[in-house]
This record gives structure tokens, sequence and C-alpha cells, in this order.
């Protein structure tokens, strides 16, 4: 088999990828090993930034998003017992985000891929890259088969093959593993508030979001090695009630969790993030913490890059934006690795006893809520920046 870009992973970044191509008239195909119904049903994050929403609109799978999106033009901050509204969209001239699940985004992204006759082969089966010659072997149905590429892109997440091909000594990786770990559930009752709530207790971080107006979704900060065995519903709503308490009675809504896990939090970052003619992108060559809810929207971001490197490389013959492909996107990566270390070691409970450092993050969260300048670093970085 033969196909210009060989991409690995039908997550948000592969399926991102190949609507663009596709659209560029760049001929590629999808390797993904799971099934279809299980990287439909993966629940993950849901905050998509401005860039993300008009990128899946203008790629024609923003129907659905449009209709069911809800739009959010703010956040709340709440510690010490009381809440801070930050006004996104008043500090970043009208832009905003959109709360929408990432297994909705790539169940459209499947959904219209696969309606405009695109390749994507599910259930493939030890799949082995060579970075040098742009050859993926892999199974699939039984057989075993041979694709070669001009290049492959490796969208295969944070436990894929693409990041392990490189030779060893080539990639240097850079990672800070925190001490704390999210429990998050999914429930069927009505949101709390109308917009998220990022909760500093001293008891631990918690987050209230959503995911339509009967869905509410819920994380706890809980230890690195939590066992979710020891949290039955009713101690995860006890906790949540505890950490999210106002002084002037908020109250919480519950209902029947309908799904709950555990999400270790890190950030890591491989540099370059291309070898020979394999690409990185996404969660293959970068995981951040989910208190910035980053991690979907680096993963377009860094498509973006790559789509437009192989257009010009295909209509001009131009391969500046391929070998500077890595550069232009580790740009962003960095910024963004910032913003959401940044919230994460404001918002959370901090290991050890050190009482300086609750301290620390009390003025510091004082400060963002107090000073428009701090509100707008803020802002700007969470609605997504424009130009990095
Ligand atoms: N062969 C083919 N596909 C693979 C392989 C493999 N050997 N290993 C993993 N995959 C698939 C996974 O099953 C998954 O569907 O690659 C896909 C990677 O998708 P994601 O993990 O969603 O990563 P990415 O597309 O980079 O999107 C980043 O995902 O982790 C979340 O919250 C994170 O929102 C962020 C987003
Ligand atoms: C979510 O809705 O899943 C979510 C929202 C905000 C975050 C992380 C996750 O920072």
């Amino acid at each position: 088999m033969r196909t210009q870009v060989g991409i690995v992973g039908a997550g948000p970044a592969g399926l991102v990828l190949a609507h663009r191509l596709r659209r560029a008239g760049i001929d590629c195909v999808v390797l993904e090993d799971r099934a279809r119904e299980y990287v439909e049903q993966r629940v993950r994050a849901g905050v998509l930034e401005q860039g993300t929403v008009d990128t899946l609109i203008d790629l024609g799978v923003g129907e659905r998003l449009q209709r069911e999106g809800l739009v959010h033009h703010g956040l709340e901050l709440r510690f010490g017992g009381a809440g801070h509204r930050i006004p996104l969209s008043e500090l970043t001239g009208g832009r905003a985000i959109t709360l929408y699940g990432q297994q909705k985004v790539v169940e459209d992204l499947i959904a219209g891929w696969l309606a405009a006759g695109g390749d994507l082969r599910f259930e493939v089966d030890d799949v082995r890259v060579d970075p040098e010659r742009a050859r993926v072997e892999f199974t699939h149905d039984g057989a075993r088969h041979t694709l070669d590429c001009d290049i492959i892109a490796g969208c295969d997440g944070f436990h894929g093959v693409c990041r392990p091909s490189i030779p060893n000594g080539v990639l240097r990786a850079y990672e800070r593993v925190y001490p704390f770990a999210w429990l998050g559930i999914l429930a069927e009752v009505a949101p709390s508030s109308e917009e998220l709530v990022y909760c500093h207790s001293e008891r631990g971080f918690a987050l209230h979001s959503m995911r339509s107006p009967e869905i509410s979704r819920l994380y706890l900060q809980v230890a690195p090695d939590e066992d979710i065995e020891r949290w039955p519903d009713e101690r995860i709503w006890k906790e949540l009630r505890t950490r999210f308490a106002t002084r002037d009675g908020w109250t919480l809504n519950d209902g029947p969790v309908i799904e709950k896990g555990i999400t270790p939090m890190r950030s890591f970052v491989v540099e370059p993030m291309q070898h020979e003619r394999l690409y990185l992108a996404g969660d293959a060559a970068h995981i951040v913490p989910a208190t910035g809810a980053k991690g979907l929207n680096l993963a377009v971001a860094d498509v973006g890059v790559l789509a437009a490197a192989l257009e010009r490389q295909y209509r001009d013959g131009d391969a500046t934006g391929l070998e500077t492909y890595s550069q232009t996107c580790l740009r962003r990566v960095w910024r963004v690795q910032h913003f959401s270390w940044w919230m994460t070691s404001m918002l959370h409970r901090l290991s050890g006893d050190d009482p300086f450092e609750p301290r620390l993050q009390h003025a510091q969260l004082e400060y963002v809520c107090r000073s428009r300048a701090a509100a707008t670093s803020l802002a700007e970085n969470y609605v997504g920046l424009e130009h990095v």
C-alpha cells in the first residue's frame, strides 16, 4: 500500500490532520489500534478554545458542536469560601470557550471522515513504524500490511508506538510528575453553576464542569496512587460538598454517577517533535496537566502547523514548514506547559507541611481576582492565544 501521509492514531490529532489534508487534496490513511466504539466512548476533557471550535467548523464537522456546545464567557475561581468571576470574554475582546466532550469531537470527526470515503482502519495490531523509510507495518483483519508513505504523522498518544520508534539519544524528554491525581465523575444531574468553578480548598482542589444542561462533570484532587474502590459515590459527593462550600451556602446538586475514573497529572515534552520522516503531534509529543484544559487544543494546534507545512511542500515544493515544524510547535507547547503548570500549582493542595506555600497560593489567587492585568493574563491563555 502507498499513501502520502500515514497517520497513526485516530484521536483528535490524527483525525483533524486527516480532514485538513483531505481538504488540501493530500492523500492519507489513518490507523487506529482500538475499536471505533472504544475511541468514541473514552471520556476525556471537554473545553474547546475558540480556535479549536473555528477549526472544526471550518472542516465541516461543527454542526452538532454549534448546536449542543455550551459557550462560556467566564469562569469562577473559588477559594477562602467565596467565588470570584473571571470575565473571560470581556478581558479578551469577546473570545469564549465551548464545553463539548472530547468523545463527541472524535465521534463527529470519524463520522465526517467515513462519510467522505476516507480510509480509516480500526483495530489494527502490532504496528511497527520506521521513521527513516516512512514505512508502517501493521496487521488488520488477520493480514499483515505494509504502508509506504512520504511522511508519517505520529498521532498515537502518550502510550503509542511512534515516539518509542525513534532511536535512543535523539529525543530529549522533559517531565514533571505531580504528587496528585484527579478523580473525575460524570453525573446525571443539572450543573450547579452556569460556569466552570475551579476551587482551591484546604482539603485540596475541586473542579465543577459540565457536558450538557443534564450532565455534570466533577473532579477532586486525590493521591496519585488513590484506589477508586475507596471512593463510593456518597464519599465523592460529601468530599465535593465540603471543598466547594462557600460562606453564603452554595449548594451542589447530586445525582447518579454514570462514569468515574482517576487521571494522573503530569507535564511532559519531547524535543524535537520530529525525526527523519516521522512527525509527532498531540499527546505523542507532550502531555499537560488537565488544570488548564489544554490537551486537545494543543493537539489541534500541532496538526494545524503540520497540515500547513505539508500543503506548502506538496503545492510549492517548499520544505521550510516541515523543517521548522518542531520549532514552531514547541513555542506554543512551552507557553501552554507554563500556563498549565501555573494553574496547577496555584490551585492544588501541595504536598508537605510547608505553611509558606498556601500563603503564596492565596496571594496569587487574590491578585488574579483583583488585578485586571493578572486576570487578563489568565483569560487570554485560557481562551487560547492566537499567536505565540
Ligand atoms: N497504533 C495505532 N493507534 C494507536 C496506537 C498504535 N500503536 N497506540 C495508540 N493509538 C491510538 C489511541 O487508541 C488513540 O485513539 O492513538 C490515539 C491517540 O489519541 P489521543 O490519546 O486522544 O491523543 P491526541 O489525538 O494527541 O489528542 C490529545 O487526548 O489525551 C487526550 O486530553 C488529551 O485532549 C487531549 C487529547
Ligand atoms: C472537563 O470538563 O472535563 C474539564 C474542564 C476544565 C478542565 C479540565 C477538564 O480544566
